[in-house]
């Protein structure tokens, strides 16, 4: 029997990463203001998300996720959100061509601002100060008043939030999405990339496509799914007051929703038994996701999938597996049959991130893109040995020209990560890198797809 449930119910539980405030008068205050503020998505609007997962899990469509690490006050800027949004449209547009399935898109945007920190000090020529915990809680210089855990943070994250979700609202359904527009986009990326030759086919046909369809009166103007889209947002449900002050129970349904996202996961560092953060995320209705890391065992994980979807749902669980290049072939596997075993429906995600964190040569932190890639390509390989369907990627990106992990196309060395290193936390992929990664999933997808063809 399903236990009962309030939102500040997970104050019982404990609590990990989450930051401790010096005026609990201020904490409760802005709480008590964002509670009274309007919620940024809709219940309805969480359960379509949900619906087109269920089809995911079905084996039918992929989920495209990604987004900042973290995003900042300091980059929050309408380009930025702009040339985000525009990379995951082309990249999804790819992967739709080559999977010949719908893809579900997720912003790691709007709200992704919370960061678990390995350490909970920094120390830098001897002087030691609290880590740097995300925009939404302290400040990233390295400064005393600046790391200090401000609750007020909370509202100003919450205001660039709904400015974001704003113009990406108008993005998806005003035209900017336009399906010729984006080719275009991708045509004009291919004319600078070294490694156009290799995407060249795929971009040729995904153009044929486009002219056959308007030659048969098929037009952004007649048809709208040509010119607008559906694009979610989502963010770790880290920094439970904020979650919990955006919680609402919806009118329609009398269920509760976490309004502040459509979709919302739960870290690598947080998922254990007896979390406070599964405790919160068990009572909302979103779609959830969950990051499966090395420490995960089958059974845990079976144990979280009862708890957080008792009832088995379709499109409310998508695990997120974040092995590492050289970890996920021997590690997933197990988790994947457990799953299969016990007949839970869940979207399979690759994060190709999170375990291909190193040290360069230089000092900063990077990734290689070839590990990503090999991750990548190793969790298509447990899913076609298993039988199941590789679901989705969720990824560290941005649409700007940044610096921050080694390799791709351009090959972007350990000396030029100095050039424009402006994450404020994990390096994320450029525009480039990530077209790239898309197009280089395209050919896992194709096959997949040809695969599923032959055994029809
Ligand atoms: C993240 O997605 O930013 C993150 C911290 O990941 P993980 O919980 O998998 O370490
Ligand atoms: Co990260």
């Amino acid at each position: 029997m399903a236990k009962s449930w309030t939102p500040d119910g997970w104050k019982n539980f404990e609590a990990k990463h989450l930051p401790v405030y010096e005026d609990e008068n201020a904490l409760d205050t802005a709480v008590d203001t964002l509670s009274s503020y309007p919620p940024l998505v809709f219940a309805g609007e969480a359960r379509a998300l949900k619906a087109e997962l269920a089809e995911v899990t079905h084996g039918r469509g992929f989920l495209l996720q990604g987004g900042d690490c973290a995003e900042s006050f300091a980059e929050f800027h309408p380009n930025n959100i702009r040339d985000t949004f525009r990379v995951l449209l082309q990249m999804a547009a790819v992967l739709t061509f080559a999977s010949k399935q719908p893809v579900v898109k997720v912003g790691r945007m709007a709200g992704q601002f919370a960061k678990p920190r390995s350490a909970p000090t920094e120390t830098i020529g001897g002087k030691e100060l609290p880590s740097y915990l995300g925009d939404i809680i302290n400040g990233i210089d390295f400064e005393d008043a600046q790391r200090r855990n401000d609750p007020e943070r909370m509202i100003r994250a919450y205001s660039q939030s709904a400015a974001t979700l704003n113009l990406l609202r108008a993005f998806a359904g005003g035209g900017y999405a336009n399906l010729r527009q984006v080719h275009k986009w991708t045509l004009d990326f291919m004319g600078r990339s070294p490694w156009a030759d290799k995407f060249r086919d795929i971009a040729d046909r995904i153009g044929e496509a486009l002219d056959f369809m308007e030659a048969c009166g098929i037009d952004p103007e007649n048809a709208p799914q040509l010119k607008s889209t559906s694009f979610y947002t989502s963010h770790e449900a880290l920094l439970l007051p904020y979650e919990q002050a955006l919680t609402r129970q919806d009118s329609l349904t009398g269920d509760w929703y976490d309004t502040s996202a459509h979709m919302l996961w739960i870290g690598d560092r947080t998922r254990f038994d007896g979390s406070a953060h599964v405790e919160f995320l068990r009572g909302v209705q979103n779609p959830i996701g969950m990051k499966c890391g090395p420490s995960l065992e089958p059974d845990a994980l079976l144990r979280m999938l009862d708890t957080l979807n008792p009832g088995r749902e379709a499109g409310r669980m998508t695990l997120i597996s974040r092995y590492g290049h050289d970890k996920v072939e021997a590690g997933l596997p197990k988790l994947v049959r457990a799953v299969k075993r016990e007949g839970h429906p869940v979207v399979w995600s690759c994060d190709p991130m999170h375990g291909n964190v190193i040290k360069s040569d230089s000092g900063y932190k990077t990734r290689p893109f070839d590990r990503i890639l090999s991750e990548v390509k190793g969790f298509f390989a447990v899913h076609r040995a298993e039988g199941t369907h590789a679901g989705g990627i969720h990824v560290e990106m941005t649409g700007q020209d940044v610096t921050e992990c080694t390799g791709g196309a351009v090959a972007i060395t350990d000396e030029r990560l100095a050039d424009r290193y402006h994450t404020h936390c994990d390096p994320r992929l450029n525009a480039a890198q990530s077209l790239e990664l898309s197009f280089l999933l395209a050919e896992m997808l194709n096959l997949e797809a040809q695969r599923q063809a032959d055994a029809a």
